[in-house]
């Protein structure tokens, strides 16, 4: 990026990149690069420094300073409106600053407010997509947020918004970030809802990290067996019935085919089922998961 000169200084740039989830393979080559350009690393704790650590112990040396402004789930040590000083204090004494973020900076990640700051500031900014928690996350469970036959539509949002009105029923997918303080409140307004609480959910904690762990539930036991396992973040919720297809959901498949071969109507539900066990036998030939991969087993 072409510096830009102020009067007589010469104004550095800032770069947003997406840090992705937390595992340096998912890293895009643009954010990689922007690394090693810069002159100064602003970095979050969740995701970007676990990259970071990833990257020096994979002998990749950054000429950059790094400074940890230390943000995880719910503590922010360093409150933003000194991050967005601090980036823009950096890139005005002529430094290449990279402004590291988990996940992608535009998906609940303060990515545009941050950017708006430095333009206002006359401060240029590139963004660089990384690949959100949103959809990494919920695939190292083997779950897609699509599927044919199954669920078409997808919504992200944020559990400490209001979720009441979040459109569809189990077949559209829900995928909450930040949801385990409320994860109570939640599953209880969704089953109340179209979805019911037999929709299934999973919680997938600390993707790509040492200490990713699987929990699959309904709506309706989810809170008391993510209590029971003591379930923390940071995690990502998705409720559908996209969760079915995950592997770790066999005690949920074998569940439903009791109950539908009990009850043979011509209910929308257990067409719905009849979906997801053909997908999984179609899918079954071709998935691989992880072995050291942690699952729920109730
Ligand atoms: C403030 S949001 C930022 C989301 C980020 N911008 C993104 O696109 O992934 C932080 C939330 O993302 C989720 N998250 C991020 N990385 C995660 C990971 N490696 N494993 C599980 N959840 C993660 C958690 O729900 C966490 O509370």
């Amino acid at each position: 990026m072409t510096a830009i000169r102020n009067g007589t200084a010469t104004l550095g740039t800032v770069t947003l990149v997406g840090a992705g989830p937390g595992d340096a393979g998912l890293l895009t080559l643009h954010g990689l690069r922007a690394l090693e350009r810069a002159d100064v690393i602003v970095a979050d704790r969740l995701g970007a420094r676990a990259v970071l650590d990833q990257l020096a112990a994979e002998g990749v040396e950054l000429r950059a300073e790094v400074i940890d402004v230390g943000k995880t789930p719910g503590h922010h040590p360093v409150p933003q409106e000194e991050i967005n000083a601090l980036i823009v204090r950096h890139a005005r004494a002529g430094r290449e600053v990279v402004r590291l973020k988990g996940g992608d900076p535009f998906v609940l990640g303060r990515g545009r407010e941050e950017s708006l700051y430095c333009e206002a500031e006359g401060i240029a900014v590139r963004v660089v997509p990384g690949v959100t928690s949103a959809i990494s996350v919920p695939a190292v469970a083997g779950i897609p947020l699509t599927h044919r036959n199954v669920a078409t539509a997808f919504t992200v949002a944020s559990a400490h918004d209001p979720i009441e009105q979040l459109p569809g029923g189990s077949d559209h997918t829900v995928v909450l970030l930040m949801g385990i303080g409320t994860l109570g409140h939640t599953a209880g307004v969704l089953a109340r809802g179209a979805r019911g609480a037999d929709c299934p959910v999973a919680i997938v904690e600390d993707g790509y990290g040492s200490g990713e762990r699987v929990t699959v539930g309904t709506l309706g036991d989810i809170a008391a067996l993510a209590a029971v396992r003591k379930v923390r973040n940071p995690a990502v919720v998705v409720v559908g019935d996209v969760v079915r297809l995950s592997p770790h959901a066999a005690h949920l498949r074998d569940r439903e085919t009791e109950t539908t071969s009990r009850d043979r109507t011509n209910h929308p539900r257990s067409r719905a089922v009849g979906s997801v066990s053909r997908s999984m036998a179609a899918a079954r030939a071709t998935t691989s998961t992880r072995s050291d991969r942690k699952t729920l087993q109730p």
